[in-house]
Order: C-alpha cells, then structure tokens, then sequence
C-alpha cells in the first residue's frame, strides 16, 4: 500500500537517521560485515592499538558526516530521477558507521564526543548546496567523497601491520566510496575547482586531527 510521504513523515524519518548515526551502538548494516570470520588480527603493541583507534574513531566521524551530507542534500536538492541512487549511496554509508562503530568497540575504543558538533556541520553544508542546485549538491558529494577515499588509502597505508580485521573493513568502504563519487558525476555533478577541494582538505584536517584523540 503506498500513500504520499507527508512533511510530517520525512520530519520523523529524519529524526530516526539522526538518532540511528549518534546513538552510540545504533546504525544497523544491510550488508554483512567484509570482515571474514576466520580473519584474526597479528599481535598488537598497546600504541599500535591505540592508533588502529584513532584512525577507526576517525573513519566513523567521516560517516557520521556523510549520513549528514546525504540527508542534508535529500532535505533540500530536487534530485529528479536520481534520488533512489543516492538513497543507495546513503544506505551504504549506514553499513560503514555500522562496521566502524563494530570495528571501534573490538579495539576497546569510543565514537568522538565531537560527532554532534560534526554531523551539524555537515548537515548544514549538505543542505546549503542541496539549495544552490542539484549540480552543486551532487558535485559536493563527488568531492566528499573522493577526499574520504584519499583519507582511506593513507590508513590503509598507515595502519599497523598486523590489524587484518580494520583492513578489510576499509578496503571494502574505498571500493564503496569510488563508487558513490562515479556515481555522483554520472548524476550530473559538478566538478570543483582545486581551490574548493584544497578548502575541503582543510576543513577534513580539522577534523581528522581532533577527532583521532577525542
Ligand atoms: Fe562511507
Ligand atoms: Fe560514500
């Protein structure tokens, strides 16, 4: 049975997704998790757990600001025709928080206390393009989204040697962000000029250095 989606409606669903990515332990996955059950991890020095960690607490922050971008642009941006593809996007970066989130909690770590603070942030942005234009909206995507692969290919490079079980779960979201940010384009999104995407840059250094210890 399907009846029109009323403002009351999305209000409420929006409040749920916002619910789901700060609540410590509440994302669920649709997906299994791309760690394989026999993957055990190498023997770990405290400071190599410690920074397996960081960089996880890192990762979880970069999609709990990209449930907030996906929502922020769904909020506002018309996306006509291309709004079930970036519902699959959105529904993917749920896995992530999910695996991330599990990730953290094997390694004895906690989510940042600055998710909130983030989330608003992103939320905002998300929003504010969604209301520039439909190509803004979706080139802010792609160039999130090329930006968290970069971030995923230096921890992939930088985490301690013997963490097989973060690895997996990060290589799996790079092969998932590729694909968001191809998609993005193909929907007709903007590309940005370096001098945005260097701002970009900065603001996630803001983020990445903060979030690692706290
Ligand atoms: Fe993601
Ligand atoms: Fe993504």
């Amino acid at each position: 049975m399907n009846r029109k989606l009323t403002r009351a409606d999305t209000m409420i669903h929006q409040f749920d997704t916002v619910l789901r990515t700060l609540l410590p332990h509440a994302a669920r996955s649709s997906r299994p998790s791309p760690v394989a059950p026999d993957v055990q991890d190498d023997e770990m020095t405290v400071e190599e757990r410690r920074h397996s960690e960081g960089l996880m607490r890192i990762n979880h922050t970069g999609e709990v600001c990209a449930q907030a971008l996906y929502q922020g642009q769904g909020f506002t941006a018309k996306l006509p025709r291309v709004r079930e593809q970036m519902e699959q996007s959105a529904q993917e970066e749920i896995d992530h928080l999910a695996w991330c989130d599990e990730r953290l909690q094997e390694l004895g770590g906690h989510a940042s206390v600055l998710n909130p603070l983030f989330y608003a942030a992103s939320f905002g942005l998300g929003a504010v393009a969604g209301v520039v234009g439909d190509r803004v909206s979706l080139g802010f995507v792609a160039a999130t989204e090329e930006q968290v692969g970069k971030h995923l290919n230096e921890h992939l490079e930088t985490l301690p040697p013997g963490d097989h079980r973060s690895r997996a779960v990060l290589r799996q979201m790079a092969i998932d962000e590729a694909h968001h940010a191809q998609l993005a384009l193909e929907a007709g999104g903007a590309r940005f000029p370096a001098p945005v995407k260097f701002g970009m840059s900065l603001m996630s250094k803001v983020m990445t250095k903060s979030v690692y210890r706290i």
